[in-house]
């Protein structure tokens, strides 16, 4: 990843309505959505010129928001403009794409009825999530000290900024012990997902993956089960207790940034980068190229 901080990248920023130079897209110290984490952002890639699944995503973002009471002030199809204009103004055609919506400046405190709602979408390029030698070895994960919560404490199918706290605590003491990634139990003890991706599982040819009850059910984790039952697998959603991460052979992750990634070991548990696992990491690299470049193949 480039050194240079984000804040000093070239290009443009769309900010509501505008493209903004790079440098002088700023929001206020005082800005709702820093104070109270009054914000909801997306995750997308750009792969050969197009942005995949983006109607999805930007559903999901326009969905995120109303969890969190304010109503982003664009169409779905005014946002998707937005980013494929913005993707073409950078000049990408591999790229991340990240929207976010947040309370602005109007009002200080708990209560921000009357503030207005702004959306930023900025893009990128972030070739790989974790370091590429290590994803072909599969990741290091280390177990969580938070869990995610209960959806009866907060709204867990919004992709919301508060959400990401106990992420970054997670992620960073998992870094700090050299592991790349933190696995999260849930509320119940149950295994959950990684800090910023979905986790699947693989025994006996068989595919098993937590239900999403109360973390994000990914749009790569829906793409992957899609490409799985394709391809004849059985794919088990359910609860999945830690213990049994013993018996089971393969393991990856699943998300927009991490696309399919192996995991080779889980606290003491240990896997290999199995077919399935390649397979299906092949399988995805073929899914996300825009349909014209399969065409013209
Ligand atoms: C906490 C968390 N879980 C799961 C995912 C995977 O979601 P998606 O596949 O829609 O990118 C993400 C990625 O944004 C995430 O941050």
């Amino acid at each position: 990843m480039a050194s240079v901080p984000f804040d000093q990248l070239d290009g443009f920023i769309w900010m509501n309505g505008e493209f903004v130079k790079w440098a002088d897209a700023k929001i206020h110290v005082l800005t709702h959505g820093l104070h109270y984490a009054s914000a909801v952002f997306e995750g997308e890639r750009a792969y050969g010129g197009e942005i995949f699944k983006l109607g999805e995503h930007t559903d999901r973002l326009l969905e995120s928001g109303r969890i969190l009471g304010f109503k982003i002030p664009y169409t779905a199809e005014q946002i998707n403009d937005a980013c494929r204009e913005l993707l073409k103004k950078q000049g990408f055609q591999d790229a991340y794409v990240r929207p976010i919506a947040w309370r602005g400046s109007e009002q200080m405190g708990v209560s921000a009825q009357n503030s207005r709602i702004n959306l930023a979408i900025a893009i990128w390029q972030w070739p790989s999530y974790f370091d590429p030698a290590q994803k072909l070895k599969g990741i290091r994960l280390d177990i969580a000290e938070y869990r995610r919560p209960d959806p009866r404490t907060i709204p867990s199918k919004a992709k919301a900024a508060g959400l990401y706290m106990i992420c970054t605590i997670s992620k960073h003491a998992a870094e700090a012990k050299g592991y790349a990634d933190a696995m999260m139990l849930d509320w119940r003890g149950q295994v959950a997902e990684a800090t910023g991706a979905n986790i699947f599982f693989v025994k006996d040819g068989k595919i098993h993956t937590p239900k999403p009850d109360c973390f994000l059910d990914g749009i790569t984790r829906r793409t992957v089960i899609g490409l799985a039952k394709d391809r004849g697998l059985e794919v088990n959603e359910r609860a999945i207790m830690p213990e049994e991460l013993e018996g089971f052979e393969q393991c990856f992750l699943t998300g927009t940034a991490a696309e399919v990634t192996p995991v080779s070991e889980i606290g003491p548990y240990r896997f290999e980068v199995g077919e399935i696992s390649k397979s299906l990491m092949e399988a995805y690299s073929a899914a996300v190229q825009p349909k014209h470049a399969i065409a013209a193949e």
